[in-house]
């Protein structure tokens, strides 16, 4: 196998072959492989760890590898260089964006903040960069209730830019909250409607449903949560069938690992184009090539790190 004609190769490379080569390179190069838990199934089959957007920022900071490669979309790889500056991170598909994450800038926040001077700007993760440095502290769906609650001296909260996990936050919190009109085209394709639909097609099945969802989706949901809180909420309830509204690429390890129970898509709707753009050609070629290197400009990593280290530092379950 040569460089030069690798375009050529990786064409002809059977998925077994390129999955093998890519396990060969991570060890070469000394590099994790971390998988959000939307990607393809054949990308969270060879990954390091699998994970939801708290629990890979946790790995990317733990991680003794010189090398991340990060299977996710853009906001990802760039919060995994933030906490591990000194590591290179590839993102195997510079194309792979998050629609919500580019529905505020850094210009927006700003007008946001001088309107509400006495705001905690608490940002989604799903954010970038830019965004994160001018924020207090950021959240992920795993931890949104918790970081909000930990604010104590805060009486009013700016939560950006999802305006449906900030809806969802704040029932549970004893302060003004402060929406945005930010959303995830993907969660938000949910309707109630097709929810009242599925649920009549399987009637003993539980509703687990993410915070992104629209409030009158949530509203049907039995359970809400992350991600990765929908593997352990599963496997732990002795229910054995599931309606899942999240993206499709949860399926996955959820049949993977709980084979005796059966698991439904909520909508066939609930597809993340951009989660769904890296293919194993992409990690081989950014990988052999060491290229897609993901950074931020020195002044606004050290902010952005200040926000994103009060999230890790508040206690989780
Ligand atoms: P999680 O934080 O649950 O991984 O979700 C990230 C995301 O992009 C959801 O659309
Ligand atoms: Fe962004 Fe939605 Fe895709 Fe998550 S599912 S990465 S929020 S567009």
């Amino acid at each position: 196998m040569t460089q030069s004609n690798g375009i050529y190769i990786i064409t002809c490379m059977e998925d077994k072959e390129l999955k093998k080569e890519i396990r060969r390179l991570l060890k070469e190069r000394n590099a994790i492989l971390l998988a959000h838990n939307y990607q393809r199934d054949e990308i969270q089959e060879i990954a390091d760890i699998t994970g939801d957007s708290l629990g890979l920022s946790i790995q990317a900071g733990k991680t003794e590898k010189e090398v991340i490669v990060f299977c996710g979309v853009h906001f990802m790889a760039e919060s995994a260089y933030i906490i591990s500056p000194h590591k290179k991170v590839i993102l195997p598909r510079m194309d792979a964006g998050c629609p919500m994450a580019d529905m505020i800038d850094a210009k927006k926040l700003l007008a946001l903040k001088e309107r509400h001077p006495d705001g905690v700007v608490v940002t989604y993760v799903n954010s970038s960069a830019e965004v994160k440095a001018l924020s207090d502290i950021c959240c992920t769906s795993a931890n949104a209730v918790k970081v909000v609650q930990s604010l104590t001296n805060a009486k009013k909260i700016i939560m950006i830019p999802d305006k449906n996990l900030a809806q969802y936050t704040a029932q549970f919190v004893d302060k003004e909250v402060v929406y945005y009109d930010g959303f995830c085209p993907t969660h938000h394709n949910l309707l109630e409607r097709d929810v009242i639909k599925i649920k009549r097609q399987h009637p003993d099945a539980l509703f687990i449903a993410h915070p992104e969802c629209r409030p009158e989706v949530l509203e049907l949901a039995d359970h809400i949560c992350s991600t990765s809180g929908m593997y352990s909420y599963a496997k732990e309830s002795d229910k054995k069938e599931f309606i899942i509204g999240t993206e499709m690429g949860l399926l996955y390890r959820l049949r993977k690992e709980n084979p005796g129970k059966k698991f439904y898509l909520a909508s066939k709707k609930l597809v993340c184009p951009n989660m769904k753009l890296t293919r194993l050609e992409d990690i081989y070629e950014s990988l052999s090539n060491m290229s897609n290197i993901i950074t931020v400009p020195k002044d606004i990593r050290s902010s952005a790190k200040a926000a994103l280290d009060k999230m890790l530092a508040v206690p989780r379950d």
